[in-house]
């Protein structure tokens, strides 16, 4: 029926009418954001808003254009929902690793002891020289797994796929979860492991079947930045801190809680300075 008319379900009660107000919120959020830019940066772009502004205007009587508020809004909404939440939450599993491996956690410190001096700006070009640092942070987008499935799909056409047919108009989820812990493709897919992405000589490998931000056309368009990101603020986190689950508490549950993305339990962390 959603596929049918969507319009339909604004007006049935339901879990997901908090789904369509907190997309409303997003869009005021961005279109607030829009208003001020308009006023303030017309002449001299600063960000994608304004860039994007500037297209809408050149583009004004070109009736086969893309560029209206409408897709700049919903362009914005995309990154800032497809950036924050999944990023954030892949460093809270890293460090709930941290926690519950803390042999891990110790020579991550050592490497960042052998290659940056204690007040040295980290910067992404750093991760070549820390192969086992990167190698966690890997492991953790592999083994947490966030997504767990991609965004979906619409079959333009019948098709076949491996043997299924498949029939125009199937909303299609790609399945990531059976990819990232596929027993073909690691050693010990069960296990947190960074092992996984280093060689016998300690030295960083990519891995085919590394998947947490998908492949293809619709692969994540912020798989860069992700990774600028976590490697930059978990280096600086482990070269500051020592992370250790507080006394009293015995184990630590790595199962997820299934949401929008798969989220660790919460727990607190004592954060001891080095
Ligand atoms: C740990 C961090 C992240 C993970 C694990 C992740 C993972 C993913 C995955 C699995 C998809 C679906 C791809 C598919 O269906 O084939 C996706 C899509 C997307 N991601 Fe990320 N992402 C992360 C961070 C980011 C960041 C930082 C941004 C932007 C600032 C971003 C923006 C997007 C957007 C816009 C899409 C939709 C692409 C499309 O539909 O064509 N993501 N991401």
């Amino acid at each position: 029926m959603y596929d049918a008319f969507p319009w339909l379900m604004h007006h049935f009660p339901g879990p997901h009418q908090e789904v369509f107000a907190y997309n409303h919120f997003m869009h005021n959020l961005v279109m607030n954001e829009v208003h001020i830019q308009e006023r303030q940066n017309a002449g001299d772009p600063q960000d994608l808003i304004d860039f994007y502004l500037a297209q809408i205007a050149k583009t004004k009587d070109d009736p086969t254009s893309t560029f209206n508020t409408d897709n700049m809004v919903q362009t914005a909404v995309d990154l800032l929902l497809g950036g924050t939440e999944t990023t954030s939450t892949t460093l809270l599993w890293a460090l709930l690793y941290m926690v519950k491996y803390p042999e891990i956690q110790e020579r991550v410190q050592r490497e960042i002891e052998a290659v940056l001096e204690p007040s040295q700006l980290i910067s992404y070009e750093d991760c070549k020289k820390q192969p086992y640092t990167n190698a966690v942070i890997h492991e953790t987008l592999q083994y947490s797994n966030v997504t767990s499935v991609g965004v979906p799909r619409q079959c333009v056409r019948n098709t076949t796929l491996l043997g299924h047919h498949i029939n125009k108009g199937t909303l299609v989820l790609p399945n990531l979860h059976s990819v990232v812990y596929d027993s073909e493709h690691w050693e010990t897919s069960w296990k947190f492991s960074p092992d996984h992405f280093l060689d016998l000589d300690g030295n960083f490998v990519n891995k085919e079947a590394f998947f947490p931000f998908s492949a293809g056309h619709r692969v994540c368009l912020g798989e860069q930045m992700a990774q600028v990101e976590l490697f930059i603020f978990f280096t600086n986190l482990l070269r500051a801190f020592s992370f250790q689950i507080p006394e009293g508490v015995k184990e630590i549950d790595l199962e997820y809680i299934l949401g929008a993305i798969l989220q660790p339990h919460s727990y607190k962390l004592c954060a001891i300075p080095r």
